[in-house]
């Protein structure tokens, strides 16, 4: 593990106080639930499960924790979407809009309460229709279409469990996931618009099934672009015959709260992704708390728009469930930030591209809440402030950020241009395995600091600990958290080593997050991300080891070594060091072949941003490749001790032959 002293950004210290003006209109600020979650934690979270959801048997047991394992409100029952839709709909509000849907090609959609239930239902009937029962596992593998929801409510009604694959990933992860939680379906759309042009997801997911995942049945495809793709005869079937004669009659089954409700694969410090178990009861608990409060909700009035992708946890949480349970309208976006402009594209040339796509959703929805990562705000900064300029942005009451640490720059960027200096930012840390947000400010309650998160919502016991486990109350140290909460994870799909392992063994009694963070002199929060071998990319978590994993894997490399370097737009990029077996001719060739190979086998996000040729790798002794040097170089800092190293000159001949190759 690296030290925890990643960057302290200098910056002008300034703090943002909750304005008048919010304050006058916030519906759930509160700051006695500080007070309540502080005095009896688990009376704190039992007012809130029983508040927020509507249970088929009431619970009496709260927590019971045996370290690692929790569980909450185990002898409650509830279903999941009977809490994100026939409640709604039974108390009269079946014609609120649930999802405004806006597609990439401009093509517009909404789905009422009601009409989504009646979506919801006839799609679990086909579900029930191809022999899936309760506790079976599907793959969902779709692009951002109101149907990816569906797919997932329809599940969650029936008790079958939903393993959510980001659309750009590659077969071979499709085929890792389904293998590795034995998944009986895969559902899946035949293509997505992306940048202008389908694209295709059902041949990938063809190419995944044709030399493994035994275990899948049924590949069911939603018709979103039109394209033209094989259908294999008894295997394959068309959602829309699916529920054409689906009935409308499917009853939300009560499922026990600590029922499996989703497995999301997420990248570790091991080459293969882990499946990271969520359940139902104390997952939706926090899910809906923290949606409410830090968003500041009001069911009847906003437009919540969070900008993620479902593939995430995050949409899970912030696009599905939290919003679903309080009612809220959302919207949700196909396409990306910036998308050519269909009346008058010119050839693929991005200067020509709609920059202003997003604002101009928020213009004519009328977004009230807006949440995306830091990434996204680097690049509309990079845009300039003039792509902004002209749209009428004041519906908007709360913006928010995640996914990787915000650079205070950006930050006052984004509340600036965005929130006109006079709307709060809620800066969200949360992780897959912590399933709802733990570090962040509630609007109109916290004062905040550019680039802070500020520190735990109520409920949640974040602490910073040293190297030796020892609580840290000022300056840089581990991330941890001293409870149990709501909606932490519930273990590592078949395997519990790993489980005990990553996340509960470095700090007795304390879960691990993998972040280092500084606590400063105010006591405010600051992440300075990741310590372990995890990068991240734009918000998206990739392993080095898995990057290494694939690079070795062409047969070209003889060994690699992959870290993770400041990059101004995406916070981390991907830098690999590889060195070639005997007959390959090094050159840029070979250089560009390996990224794009790596981009082939894990998905475009995992590309890296250079890959070096070396003749050696830094390594100890004792053959470990000291990955803290190779960051060093990355990142063209000072190298710092390199005595442990067995052959010193490894890292100076590195450092020389990069420099040349950026040169060149
Ligand atoms: O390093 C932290 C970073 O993202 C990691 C979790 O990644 P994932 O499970 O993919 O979930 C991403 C979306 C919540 C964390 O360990 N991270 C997440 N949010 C923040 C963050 N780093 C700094 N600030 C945040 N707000």
């Amino acid at each position: 593990m690296s030290e925890p002293t990643i960057e302290v950004y200098e910056v002008e210290d300034r703090t943002f106080p909750p304005s008048e003006a919010f304050q006058a209109t916030a519906l759930s600020s509160d700051r006695s639930l500080y007070d309540e979650a502080n005095a009896d934690y688990e009376a704190f979270w039992a007012r809130q499960a029983r508040e927020l959801i509507t249970w088929d048997k009431p619970f009496t047991k709260v927590l019971e924790w045996d370290l690692p394992y929790a569980k909450w409100f185990s002898d409650g029952q509830l279903n999941m979407s009977y809490n994100c839709l026939d409640r709604h709909v039974e108390a009269g509000r079946g014609d609120k809009i649930a999802y405004y849907f806006e597609g990439e090609p401009g093509d517009t959609k909404t789905f009422t309460y009601a009409e989504l239930l009646d979506e919801v239902k006839k799609f679990a009937n086909g579900l029930l229709g191809l022999g899936l029962e309760k506790g079976d596992r599907v793959a969902i593998y779709m692009p951002m279409i109101i149907e990816l929801p569906i797919a997932m409510l329809a599940c969650s009604r029936i008790g079958v469990v939903h393993s959510v694959i980001y659309g750009g990933f590659s077969p071979e992860a499709i085929r890792g996931r389904c293998e590795d939680a034995d998944c009986k379906a895969v559902i899946t759309a035949d293509a997505g618009y992306r940048r202008g042009v389908p694209s295709g997801l059902k041949p990938l997911v063809d190419e995944a099934l044709a030399d493994g995942a035994p275990t899948v049945n049924n590949v069911i495809v939603y018709d979103r672009c039109n394209t033209d793709i094989d259908m294999v005869e008894g295997r394959d079937i068309w959602w829309h015959d699916l529920v054409a004669d689906a009935s409308l009659d499917c009853p939300a089954e009560p499922m026990d709260a600590e029922q499996l409700l989703f497995l999301l694969y997420t990248s570790g410090t091991t080459a293969k992704p882990k499946g990271i178990m969520h359940t139902t009861g104390g997952y939706l608990t926090q899910a809906c708390f923290t949606h409410k409060y830090v968003f500041d909700i009001d069911p009847e009035n906003d437009v919540y728009w969070c900008g993620a992708d479902i593939g995430w946890i995050t949409g899970h949480s912030y696009i599905v469930y939290g919003p679903l349970t309080n009612g809220v309208t959302s919207l949700m976006y196909e396409g990306t930030p910036d998308t050519p402009r269909m009346e008058e594209r010119v050839g693929n040339d991005r200067a020509n591209w709609h920059k202003g796509r997003l604002w101009d959703i928020v213009e004519r929805y009328g977004v009230t809440q807006f949440y995306t990562a830091p990434t996204a705000i680097r690049t509309f900064m990079k845009w300039g402030d003039e792509e902004v300029e002209g749209y009428d942005l004041s519906s908007i009451r709360v913006l928010g950020t995640v996914g990787e640490p915000i650079n205070p720059e950006a930050w006052m960027w984004y509340h600036e241009n965005i929130g006109k200096e006079a709307r709060p930012i809620v800066d969200t840390w949360f992780q897959t395995e912590t399933g709802g947000h733990v570090l962040t400010p509630l609007p109109g309650v916290a004062t905040t600091k550019p680039g802070s998160a500020v520190g735990g919502i109520p409920g949640t016991f974040p602490e910073l600990v040293d190297d030796a486990g020892n609580v840290i109350t000022k300056g840089g140290g581990y991330l941890t958290l001293a409870r149990p909460w709501p909606s932490m994870l519930r273990g590592i799909w078949r395997n519990p080593e790993l489980y005990m392992s990553t996340y509960w063994e470095q700090y007795p009694g304390r879960y691990f997050c993998g972040d280092g963070a500084k606590l400063d002199d105010d006591g405010y929060l600051w992440l300075l991300g990741r310590v372990d071998d995890v990068m991240n990319v734009s918000g998206h978590r990739i392993s080095t080891t898995e990057v290494e994993s694939a690079l070795v894997e062409h047969p070209a490399v003889a060994e690699a070594a992959v870290v993770g370097a400041a990059d101004d737009l995406k916070g981390q990029a991907i830098v690999g060091y590889t060195i070639l077996v005997a007959d390959v001719e090094p050159g840029d060739d070979i250089r560009s072949e390996l990224s794009d190979f790596v981009a082939t086998k894990l998905g475009p996000i995992a590309r890296p941003r250079d890959v070096y040729l070396v003749d050696d790798l830094p390594k100890t002794r004792s053959g470990k490749i000291m990955r803290r040097l190779l960051r060093d170089i990355a990142a063209g800092n000072a190298l710092g001790d390199t005595s442990t190293l067995a052959d010193s000159d490894v890292v100076e001949a590195i450092r020389v032959g990069s420099a040349e190759a950026d040169e060149e």
